[in-house]
C-alpha cells in the first residue's frame, strides 16, 4: 500500500478530505504522516482527532534548507510515497524537488496557468474571468509551474465575494485531489513532457 504524506500549515480542508476518502476506502493509500509547520494549525488537531501520525515542524527561524531536511527526515522515516502539499504556505526549495522529484504534488485554487501565487480567488474577481476553478499539479522548481494532473472549473457569478468564490472553488478541490491522488498511487498516469496522460 502507497504511503501519502501530507504537509499543511493551516485550515486543512483539503487534508481532511483526502483523509476521509483515505478512510472510505476510497483512496488504495494510507497517510503515513502528516506535517504542518505551525503548531496552531487547525489540521494538525483535526490530523490527531482522527489518529493518525501528526507533528509540527516548525519552519519559523531556520534556514530554508535546515527546515527541509528536517522535512524530508520525516517524510523518509514514514516511507513516504507522495508528498501532498495541501495548504502548505512554504516555497520548497531545490533540494526538497530533488529529495521527491515527480512524488510531490499540490492544489492551487484557480486555473493554471492563470492566476498563480496567493490571493487568487480575489484575483480572478478582479480580472473579470466568467470561469475559474482549481488545479492539482505535480510540484517543480517554480512557482505553481509542474505539470497538471486535474483541473476543475466552476463559473464566476455577478454577485462573488472572494470569499464565496473560494467556497465554490473549494468543493472542487476536495473532489479533485482524491482523483488525482487515486491516478497516481494506481499508477494510471505517465508524463509526457508537461502533459500527464492515461496510461493505455
Ligand atoms: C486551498 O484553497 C488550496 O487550494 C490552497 O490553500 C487552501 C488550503 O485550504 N493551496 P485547506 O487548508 O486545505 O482548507
Amino acid at each position: 500500500m502507497k504511503k501519502l504524506g501530507i504537509l499543511l500549515s493551516g485550515r486543512g480542508s483539503n487534508f481532511e478530505a483526502i483523509a476521509r476518502n483515505v478512510q472510505a476506502g476510497k483512496i488504495p493509500a494510507e497517510i503515513g504522516v502528516v506535517i504542518s509547520n505551525k503548531e496552531e494549525a487547525a489540521g494538525l488537531a483535526t490530523a490527531r482527532q482522527m489518529g493518525l501520525k501528526a507533528i509540527c515542524i516548525p519552519s519559523k527561524g531556520k534556514e530554508r534548507e535546515a527546515f527541509e531536511r528536517e522535512l524530508v527526515a520525516a517524510l523518509r522515516e514514514r516511507e513516504v510515497d507522495l508528498v501532498c502539499l495541501a495548504g502548505f504556505m512554504r516555497v520548497l526549495t531545490p533540494y526538497f524537488i530533488r529529495e521527491f522529484r515527480g512524488r510531490i504534488l499540490n492544489i492551487h485554487p484557480a486555473l493554471l496557468p492563470s492566476f498563480p501565487g496567493v490571493e487568487v480567488q480575489k484575483q480572478a474577481l478582479d480580472y473579470g474571468v466568467k470561469w475559474t476553478g482549481c488545479t492539482v499539479h505535480f510540484v517543480d522548481e517554480g512557482v505553481d509551474t509542474g505539470p497538471i494532473v486535474c483541473q476543475a472549473a466552476v463559473p464566476v457569478l455577478d454577485d462573488d465575494t472572494p470569499e464565496a468564490l473560494a467556497a465554490r472553488i473549494l468543493k472542487e478541490e476536495h473532489r479533485i485531489y482524491t482523483e488525482a491522488v487515486c491516478l497516481i498511487v494506481e499508477d494510471k498516469i505517465r508524463i509526457e513532457g508537461r502533459r500527464v496522460l492515461l496510461k493505455k
